[in-house]
């Protein structure tokens, strides 16, 4: 299933043309999603998902340039592309992954739509644990260190805090999606919690503010992380820690980009990139490890985790 059918076009057979089209999708049936997806877009033709879900459709029968155009015709109907047609075409075009491959009302509407099972879901079913191995990494490494304040970027419903409570941790948290940061909210952990991308948000903080900014697994949602170890540099106060959790590429490209977007529509960094980002802004690695942090189709993600540092 493409996981759209809860939208509609506002034309009731449209819906059920698209309706039975994602079933044949998720049935691997491809020529019959694509005519039932053609048959919607006859009804409604400038609802976005139905053209989005024939692209899916034309990509499975081995028609990259028709999929790549309908999924043009999706940005241009929905420049804020919240369907993420950007990162399919760059996974098309097998290149690098540019920002717009990763278009905030996407990554928003992904949570928005996740935020009610996330911690369920994630925590039970797939064994997410990169909040607990970073608490765990900022223990062992900087035992003595004493930790007022702290940014959270994209907090999402608030595990960071949950794994970091007790410890007299001022927490402020941003995230691009609503529905997540009203579940953090009711934690109570959080002084401050901003609706705002994570970049804005650092670049709105006084420069040596705080004494550690934290991201979980929100880095498998940028591709170029050289702004945020910049302005989180400019954040930290000396001695301050930068602790965060990636998705690792599995095969290293030595002389390539060291990011790509997966197959799982997931941004994956090669470690080795993300040491060369560090030293760029004066960050010092103080530990790397290199552990699953979540199950992925029943197997370890390849992850890595590191602890960085403002000297
Ligand atoms: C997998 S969840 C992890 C949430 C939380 N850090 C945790 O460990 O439970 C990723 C979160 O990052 C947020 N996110 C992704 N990209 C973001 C960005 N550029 N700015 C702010 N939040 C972002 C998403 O909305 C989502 O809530």
């Amino acid at each position: 299933m493409l996981g759209f059918s809860t939208r509609t076009s506002g034309d009731l057979v449209a819906d059920r043309r698209y309706a039975y089209g994602d079933a044949a999708f998720g049935e691997r049936d491809f020529s019959a999603a694509r005519d039932l997806f053609e048959q919607t877009l006859e009804l409604v033709p400038h609802w976005p998902p139905a053209r989005f879900a024939l692209a899916k459709a034309l990509i499975e029968l081995g028609e990259p340039d028709a999929a790549r155009a309908a999924l043009a015709a999706v940005i241009a109907a929905d420049p804020a592309d919240s369907l993420g047609a950007g990162l399919l075409i760059a996974r098309l075009d097998g290149g690098e992954p540019v920002a717009a491959a990763m278009p905030d009302a996407y990554v928003a509407g992904l949570f928005d739509d996740y935020a009610p099972r996330f911690d369920a879901h994630l925590v039970e079913a797939l064994g997410y644990r990169a909040p607990a191995l970073i608490a765990a990494m900022i223990a062992n490494h900087t035992p003595n260190a004493a930790l007022r304040d702290a940014l959270d970027l994209g907090c999402g419903t608030g595990l960071m805090a949950r794994a970091l409570e007790g410890q007299g941790i001022s927490f402020a948290g941003c995230d691009l999606s609503a529905r997540m940061l009203e579940i953090a909210h009711r934690t109570g952990l959080y002084a401050r919690l901003a609706r705002a991308p994570l970049l804005d948000f650092l670049r709105a903080e006084p420069p040596a503010s705080v004494d550690l900014v934290i991201a979980a697994d929100v880095f498998c949602y940028v591709p170029d992380l050289a702004p945020v170890f910049a302005e989180t540099a400019r954040v930290l106060r000396p001695g301050g820690a930068f602790a965060f959790s990636a998705q690792r590429m599995k095969a290293d490209d030595p002389a390539g980009a060291g990011v790509v977007i997966g197959a799982d529509a997931r941004v994956h960094h090669a470690p080795r990139r993300i040491r060369d980002w560090a030293a760029s802004a004066g960050l010092a690695v103080i530990a790397e490890d290199h552990a699953s942090t979540r199950l992925d189709r029943g197997q370890p993600m390849p992850g890595a985790l590191f602890l960085l540092a403002k000297p």
